[in-house]
């Protein structure tokens, strides 16, 4: 496995040290973080489904769609947490490399920020019973989150090509 470290890395001629390990090239540092990234938003996705196929059946709906919610708040967390504190907003270093030109990164980040947020609104509204707004406002949410879900798997290697 190689180093998804080297991104991060000091370049000196004939030296290319990571930058957690400091080891030359040979590093065994395993890409975790875009794993566990991508698995939690992975299992918010199928919590999401199945609250939404359960939607006549408050009892299964509800629970679904919260855990769906932490699943994705832990996600997030996870992914903020490796880019911005343990790696200084470095997001290469830390093991997320764009396949796509910033332009597409920045769609991608647009959606998911609005999805993000439409997501609290789906929970207010369903938690506050106002039928009307929430299954107004489900579709929308739907598109959104898939969108990201499939961009944020499509848009991100830990593999420098
Ligand atoms: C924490 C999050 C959520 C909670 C607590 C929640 C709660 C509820 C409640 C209480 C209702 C019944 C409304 C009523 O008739 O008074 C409902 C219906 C519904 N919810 Fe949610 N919901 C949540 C998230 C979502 C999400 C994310 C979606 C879509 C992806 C969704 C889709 C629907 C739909 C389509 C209905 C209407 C079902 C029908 O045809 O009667 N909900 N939800």
């Amino acid at each position: 496995m190689s180093c998804f470290l080297r991104r991060g890395t000091t370049t000196i001629p004939e030296v290319n040290l990571c930058s957690s390990c400091f080891k030359n090239g040979a590093c065994e540092t395993v890409p975790v973080t875009l794993i566990i990234v991508n698995t939690g938003m992975t299992a918010s996705v199928v919590f999401f489904a199945l609250g939404y196929i359960f939607r006549k059946r408050l009892k299964l709906h509800r629970p679904f769609m919260i855990m769906g919610i932490f699943a994705n708040l832990l996600s997030a967390l996870a992914l903020l947490f490796s880019v911005y504190v343990l790696y200084l907003g470095d997001r290469e270093a830390a093991g997320f490399i764009a396949t796509v030109s910033p332009f597409w990164i920045f769609v991608h980040r647009f959606v998911a920020s609005t999805a993000f947020l439409l997501m609290f609104v789906m929970a207010w509204t369903g938690l506050r019973h106002d039928r009307k707004r929430h299954v107004r406002l489900h579709l929308i949410f739907i598109v959104l989150y898939l969108f990201t879900y499939i961009t944020g798997l499509l848009f991100f290697t830990t593999e420098a090509s």
